[in-house]
């Protein structure tokens, strides 16, 4: 009897059995779940997806703007227009602090968790902060790696099924995928790091262009970054190690048992599974359909690429250019802090009444939960004819605090909004 063959057994099923658990299960289960939010079609969102989700989030980080009640509760983080995370684990954690986060009120900075299939935490508030150093948005990272996740987790499970159930040489190295996996992460996660820091606008303030700290802390502006790998990571790596002993343990006894045939029960227990495999990516391709990704995915606009200025280019410019180009970040830097207080500010007091994604991601942070005012204007009682004229207007004008916002909304949003600001009243 040659041990060796059912102890490299154990350890792929040990691995496979971990990478269903923390990547494979949430990220087929969630799948689509976010397009169906965003296109307003939760009634299409499968039953079973809510406890699945919900028993992804413990541990989890939880907004600290998101109302109490809505924790661990899919259902409630839909009614309350939270922003909501991929059910898999996460495999890295980047965050930002800066003085204008107290701490008091973001513990943990502004954390963005990075998984295979998509993102969770403070993702629309890392959104704003890279819009103002002209980085285009997060969702723009990795769009086809996302997309293809869950299709390309499944068959390196079938891999692992494979290799469970037949042994020959040419399917034992089939686990030098798993064992690459931390380095597969790692390459494709460096190389939109770059991009991000390689694809810059003009934003408010101006920065060079630069490779974003992969690990470690950093420096973007007035911000500091910390980068770190979390729970997933470290169980792809459990899953790379326990690879390689399955590989090496094969690998041994093949050299004192070159021929070891499969039985026919292998080969019905390797249909059985070929079969589940099947049937999961036929529900990924279905859902896919159902909530239109490849459209999504064909339409994706990347942001332009302005050209921002130099190091040598500011040298060159006059002295006198060289002052105004000063002053004038000198400005801008002063109304992003304003802008930072207005997002501070937002804190504890968003969520507490039910608006739109629309109002509370485009207006909510600088006109307060419900239209009180913060840093903006009070919109309570103003017209419906009022509001619609006004954001038409910030649509053509030169105003520097709307014309962004307003920029991506179409005429439909826009009604919608002042249909739904119109109705606010005084708490
Ligand atoms: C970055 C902060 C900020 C955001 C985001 C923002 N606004 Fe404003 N808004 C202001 C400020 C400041 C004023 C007052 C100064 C001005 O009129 O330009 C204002 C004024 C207004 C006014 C004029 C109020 C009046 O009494 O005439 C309207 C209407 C308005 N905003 C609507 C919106 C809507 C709708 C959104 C979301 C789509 C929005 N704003 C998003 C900062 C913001």
């Amino acid at each position: 009897m040659n041990f060796y063959f059912p102890a490299a057994r154990l350890f792929a099923v040990f691995a496979l059995a971990i990478l269903l658990y923390g990547f494979i299960i949430p990220s087929v289960g969630f799948h689509g779940t976010l397009e169906r939010i965003q296109d307003d079609k939760v009634e299409d969102i499968p039953s079973y997806v809510y406890p699945l989700w919900n028993f992804y989030q413990k541990g989890r980080y939880f907004g600290v703007n998101s109302p109490k009640e809505a924790k661990h509760n899919l259902k409630k983080m839909i009614e309350f227009s939270e922003e909501i995370g991929v059910a898999s684990m996460p495999v890295w954690n980047f965050s930002l602090e800066a003085p204008n986060y107290p701490k008091e009120a973001f513990p943990k900075g502004l954390p963005v968790y990075i998984h295979f299939d998509g993102l969770s935490g403070e993702v629309h508030e890392m959104n704003t902060i890279n819009h103002y150093v002209g980085m285009p948005s997060m969702q723009s990272g990795g769009p086809y790696e996302r997309a293809l996740a869950p299709y390309a987790l499944i068959l390196l499970a079938l891999f692992f099924v494979l290799f469970i159930f037949y042994n020959n040489k040419w399917i034992n190295r089939l686990m030098f995928i798993p064992m690459a996996l931390p380095f597969i992460f790692i390459g494709f996660y460096a190389y939109w790091l770059h991009w991000f820091g390689h694809n810059l606008y003009r934003g408010a303030i101006t920065i060079d262009p630069f490779m974003p700290v992969l690990l470690g802390d950093g420096k973007v502006a007035q911000f500091t970054t910390h980068a770190y790998p979390v729970i997933g990571f470290w169980v792809l790596v459990a899953i790379s190690i326990f690879s390689f002993i399955a590989w090496w343990l094969k690998k041994r006894a093949l050299k004192e048992q070159p021929i070891n045939k499969a039985t026919p029960v292998h080969h019905i227990l390797m249909l059985f599974f070929l079969l589940i495999a099947v049937a999961g990516i036929a529900y990924l391709v279905k859902t896919d359909k159902e909530v239109n990704k490849l459209e999504k995915l064909a339409k994706l606009s990347y942001a332009p690429k302005v050209e921002t200025p130099t190091k040598t280019e500011i040298l060159e410019s006059s002295e006198i250019d060289k002052q105004e180009m000063l002053k004038e970040r000198d400005e801008q830097r002063k109304e992003q802090e304003l802008k930072i207080k207005a997002l501070e500010d937002r804190a504890g007091s968003i969520g507490k009444f039910k608006v739109t994604k629309l109002y509370k991601s485009n207006c909510a942070p600088c006109h307060g939960a419900s239209g009180e005012g913060n840093f903006g204007a009070k919109l309570i009682g103003l017209s419906e004819e009022y509001l619609l004229k006004k954001l038409l207007a910030y649509k053509t004008n030169e105003d520097a605090i709307h014309i962004e916002i307003v920029e991506s909304l179409s005429e439909e949003d826009m009604k919608q909004l002042t249909e739904e600001i119109s109705q606010f009243k005084d708490q």
